[in-house]
């Protein structure tokens, strides 16, 4: 029997409640298949406990996290704290930090979720983010603060190793799919130094993988592609901020931001990697007990899937799929069940 070390995180907003449910989930599933084990510590970094002790992650705190497997991580985002404050105080801090340099976001219509698009249902994606440095590697300043001259860099930084070790696990992703196309996005006609240093880096890259089909796109073209022919596309990598703006493209026209999931990887595992749902805290719909938690059972079977369990992640992928096609449906996806509705149905499938 494994039993694998868990680091809750569940952080603001609804990331409490999806988190609850994901870890009701795990459970379950762990107890109907046998064989493995979840023993969970929960972490309390939330925006409340930033307000209270003026930090989000203290003293020792990723000394600690980095005993974990696995980090399960919520949302980080809160009315009381500006949004740079708590990026950079609990997420980006982890990331980082424990070097999760692959950022892995799946986009399916899932059965019974219904797409925007016409042909939705070819939708099957994987982005690639690249997660630890370019635009948000927090390199920049501002000088003359408040004064009419004020200045502010935002400077991108793109190293040849994140570059190249990124593009590496986009063709090893695509090599194990049955598309085996990967498509490079950039924006190398305006942007002509990291740019053009990441179109460089690919086509050396892509030389050992003569399997793997390659295109490129520019980011604003690919965004036209993604709308109007998403059977042209199958793993997409790109850099952090581009890859983010995406990602929420991805979601929306798979049905919903509410069932997106994402995993934070450190693929060499010198560090835990970090398994979130991508919609944030969402404080309109906080406290009211309809977040979407198939985003977050999602990324559990992501979680499952890296700590070496893939029928326990398939099985979990059935379950979520099961109960999406049976129209049990929360309001982001337009019905009206509650996030314990969805987590019940889901949990009695996997006992099944
Ligand atoms: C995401 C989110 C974050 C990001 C926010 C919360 C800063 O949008 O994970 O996509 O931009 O990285
Ligand atoms: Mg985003």
């Amino acid at each position: 029997m494994k039993t694998y070390q868990l680091a809750a995180v569940p952080g603001d907003g609804i990331g409490v409640e999806v988190i609850a449910a994901g870890l009701q989930v795990l459970e379950a599933l762990s107890q109907h298949l046998g064989g493995f084990a979840f023993e969970v510590t929960h972490y309390p970094w939330d925006s409340a406990y930033y307000l209270k002790h003026g930090h989000y992650i203290p003293e020792g705190g990723l000394a600690q996290l980095k005993q974990a497997d696995a980090i399960f991580f919520g949302a980080v985002g809160s009315q009381q704290v500006p949004d740079h404050i708590s990026l950079w105080g609990l997420r980006l801090p982890i990331c980082q930090g424990f070097d999760q340099y692959a950022n892995v976001r799946p986009a399916r219509v899932l059965p019974g979720v219904k797409s925007p698009l016409h042909n939705g249902e070819a939708i099957d994606w994987v982005i690639v983010r690249e997660n630890s440095e370019g635009e948000y590697s927090g390199s920049g300043g501002r000088v003359h603060q408040g004064l009419p001259i004020e200045v502010a860099t935002e400077v991108s930084t793109f190293t040849r190793v994140g570059v190249e070790r990124i593009h590496r696990f986009a063709f090893e992703l695509a090599r194990s799919r049955p598309a085996k196309h990967l498509t490079l996005v950039t924006k190398s006609n305006a942007q002509r130094h990291g740019m053009v240093l990441w179109d460089e880096v690919f086509a050396e890259v892509a030389k050992d993988y003569p399997d793997v089909r390659t295109t490129r796109e520019l980011v604003d073209a690919v965004t036209t592609t993604m709308v109007l022919k998403p059977a042209q596309l199958d793993v997409i990598v790109a850099t952090n901020l581009h890859a983010d703006i995406l990602s929420d493209l991805a979601a929306a026209l798979s049905g919903s931001l509410g069932i997106a999931p994402t995993a934070n990887l450190n693929p060499e595992r010198s560090f835990p990697s970090m398994f979130e749902p991508i919609h944030g805290s969402a404080f309109d719909i906080t406290g009211k007990g309809v977040a979407n938690p198939i985003a977050t059972f999602w990324t559990a079977a992501l979680m499952l899937e890296h700590l070496g369990e893939p029928a326990a992640a398939r099985h979990l992928m059935q379950a979520i799929e099961a109960v999406t096609a049976s129209g049990l449906h929360t309001p982001d996806l337009g019905g009206t069940a509650t996030t314990a509705q969805v987590t019940d149905a889901v949990i009695e499938l996997l006992r099944r």
